[in-house]
């Protein structure tokens, strides 16, 4: 996601995004060639058997919190990541995550609260009723995608754990585990990756910890085995493979914004109004289409949520 600030990633290393249209574009023509000329297209049979692979969860739909929009592919959702952890290049997680073990896997929720503990990931699955819900996920680097997620509205772990009057925001933590994260080897962030939530912003019924998508598990790159889905902000608040939710009393300092506070600010609401000081958040480019449309007031979930910043200048609070 940051391409200047650090040195050490080299230019070399980094997909822009117009080489990677052009390639989508190469695959989507070769593709084709290869069906007129009566032979099987390779690519798409291999991404349905990838899609096929995956296991299968039990799940209602949510249609009152999911968009009618056109849904991007597996292949889209899956191959264009952003997962430092796997690397810095869009199309590195989906291939060095392959092996990642993401199970057993517990998450942890502690801080202010009077029911701290560990909970299996499985159990979490299994004594949930998950939830279907299409959401737009739009990036701070201008593209956005609409994938159906399935999650557990975070809300409802949260209750697990009842925090204290005091606890003012949520903090959460990626996994810390250089063997099996590679991208934690070098020193492009500071790890473990964090972020944070106001308590009405966690609790909001928008909010959820996403657990598969198209009605499968979620594949490693997508954050396996647990990750949160915020829709009304930007792609970065949505941190992947969380192994601790603590409730706090300050408000938690997120890794980009340790990073550079001038870019990434804490509440990170999608905003047209607002622009990053490297790209114009006005408007975005849906993965898989070439024409650019324009980015709604937190990403078209204002009526849901614009309430929560009625008093916030979000000038300041970007
Ligand atoms: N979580 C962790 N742990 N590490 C990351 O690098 N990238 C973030 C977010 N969560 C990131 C992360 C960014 S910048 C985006 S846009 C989304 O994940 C991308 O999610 P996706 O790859 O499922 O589309």
């Amino acid at each position: 996601m940051i391409i200047k600030i650090s040195p050490k990633i080299k230019s070399s290393e980094i997909t822009v995004e117009k080489d990677y249209v052009r390639r989508r574009s190469f695959i989507k023509y070769s593709a084709l060639t290869l069906a007129s000329a009566g032979l099987k297209p390779l690519l798409a049979q291999s991404d349905k058997n990838e899609r096929n692979g995956q296991p299968a969860l039990k799940y209602q739909k949510n249609k009152r919190y999911s968009t009618t929009e056109k849904q991007n592919s597996w292949a889209d959702i899956t191959g264009y990541n952003n997962f430092y952890e796997f690397g810095t290049d869009k199309s590195d997680p989906k291939r060095n995550a392959r092996n990642f073990k993401a199970r057993p896997w517990k998450v942890r929720m502690d801080g202010l609260c009077q029911k701290p503990g560990d909970y299996d990931v499985d159990d979490l699955i299994r004594e949930s009723e998950l939830e279907e819900r299409i959401y737009r996920l739009r990036c701070v680097e201008a593209w956005s995608m609409v994938i159906p997620w399935l999650g557990i509205p975070l809300h409802k772990l949260i209750k697990k754990a009842v925090p204290d009057s005091k606890a003012r925001f949520v903090e959460f933590t990626t996994l810390h585990d250089p063997g099996r994260m590679p991208g934690q080897r070098s020193g492009i962030l500071d790890w473990p990756y964090r972020e944070g939530l106001r308590m009405d912003e966690a609790m909001h019924p928008l909010t959820i910890m996403a657990v598969g998508l198209y009605g499968k598990v979620l594949p490693n790159q997508n954050g396996a085995p647990i990750r949160l889905i915020v829709p009304w902000k930007y792609g970065f608040k949505s941190i992947k493979s969380v192994v601790r939710i603590r409730f706090v009393e300050k408000m938690p300092l997120n890794t980009w914004q340790q990073l550079a506070p001038q870019e990434y600010g804490f509440y990170a609401n999608v905003n047209p109004n607002v622009d990053h000081p490297r790209w114009s958040q006005k408007r975005e480019r849906r993965i898989g289409s070439f024409f650019k449309i324009e980015t709604e007031m937190f990403n078209g979930y204002a009526d849901e949520v614009g309430s929560m910043y009625a008093s916030l200048d979000l000038r300041k609070w970007y």
